[in-house]
């Protein structure tokens, strides 16, 4: 067992620090943590092209011990997915500890500057994506996630059974707006189809859709004559694309995802209100 001090801070070589350049160290942490070890990943940099330290709402929080770094996370701005009355919020993500390291409470120094930080800076909630909710409950955060995933069936498809990246990608894949993908997809695609717009991705084995743009009626054309006879579809509980998919005679097995928690930094505003104003699609985790 580790040896885990009442308080962490009283490991008096321990040095957490904020910068808007990423540390190499936690960099190979974070490639080793999240891809490596799970055999998967492209770079680091198509799944998060702000990790290099280019988007300047991009913030890092490091913890040295005697002088090494040995854990960090990210936190970065997502106001861009909270309705305009919600405030500024921001997402914190790549929370790691170097192993022989994990135990002493450092991911909980990492978390109480993280949130000082988004206090500091005026946000009014922070959200996390995580199956580990006991990481994360003991500092506030509360999990209350709007998301849902499942499979879509269409038993008869008007496209062949082939990936729609690979049928669509070449003419239509527009690679000037680049979100960075999650880590577990291979390939992203924005498919555009008369007046709509689809963001698919693959994992090299199925098609997921990931965010849709356009009206209603449109994007279900779009899905059902482009999709394959299977295919995963990230959505929010409630959204009028499952009931139209329905209606189309598509057979949908959704679940919740019970990823998303939130901390609201606000009093009298609860971890729920900002779920419910929050939009986030798949592509907006880290
Ligand atoms: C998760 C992680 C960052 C925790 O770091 P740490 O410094 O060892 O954590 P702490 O010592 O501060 O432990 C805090 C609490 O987190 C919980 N916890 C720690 N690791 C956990 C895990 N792997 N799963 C579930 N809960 C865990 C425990 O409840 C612990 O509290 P307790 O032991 O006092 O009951 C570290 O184990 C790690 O780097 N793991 C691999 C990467 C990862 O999974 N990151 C989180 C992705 S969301």
């Amino acid at each position: 067992m580790s040896r885990k001090p009442q308080n962490a801070s009283d490991d008096l070589d321990v040095v957490v620090s904020v910068s808007h350049t990423s540390d190499e160290t936690y960099l190979a942490m974070v490639w080793q943590e999240f891809f490596l070890s799970r055999g998967r990943g492209l770079t680091l940099g198509a799944h998060f092209p702000w990790i290099s330290g280019t988007d300047p709402s991009g913030v890092f929080v490091t913890l040295a011990r005697g002088g090494k770094v040995v854990g960090g996370l990210a936190l970065i701005d997502r106001s861009s997915a909270m309705s305009k009355e919600a405030g500024r919020v921001a997402a914190i993500g790549l929370v790691v500890v170097r192993p022989d390291m994990r135990g002493r409470g450092y991911s909980g120094l990492l978390l109480k500057r993280a949130i000082d930080l988004a206090k500091e800076s005026n946000y009014v909630g922070l959200t996390l994506w995580t199956s580990k909710h006991a990481v994360y409950s003991p500092y506030g955060f509360e999990l209350a996630d709007e998301a849902v995933f499942g499979t879509v069936r269409n038993a008869s498809p008007a496209a062949e059974e082939t990936s729609i990246l690979v049928r669509c990608r070449h003419e239509d894949d527009d690679r000037s707006i680049y979100p960075g993908i999650p880590p577990f997809a291979r390939d992203m695609a924005r498919i555009r189809h008369r007046t709509c717009a689809l963001v698919v991705l693959s994992d090299g084995k199925d098609d997921m859709l990931a965010e849709t743009e356009g009206p209603l009626s449109e994007v279900a054309d779009a899905l059902t004559s482009l999709m394959p006879r299977h295919w995963m579809l990230n959505s929010t509980r409630g959204s009028p694309l499952l009931g139209e998919l329905e209606s189309r005679g598509l057979q949908l097995d959704m679940q919740a995802s019970h990823l998303q928690m939130w901390m609201s930094l606000v009093p009298g505003v609860a971890a729920s209100d900002l779920a419910a104003k929050g939009h986030f699609s798949v592509l907006d985790r880290i």
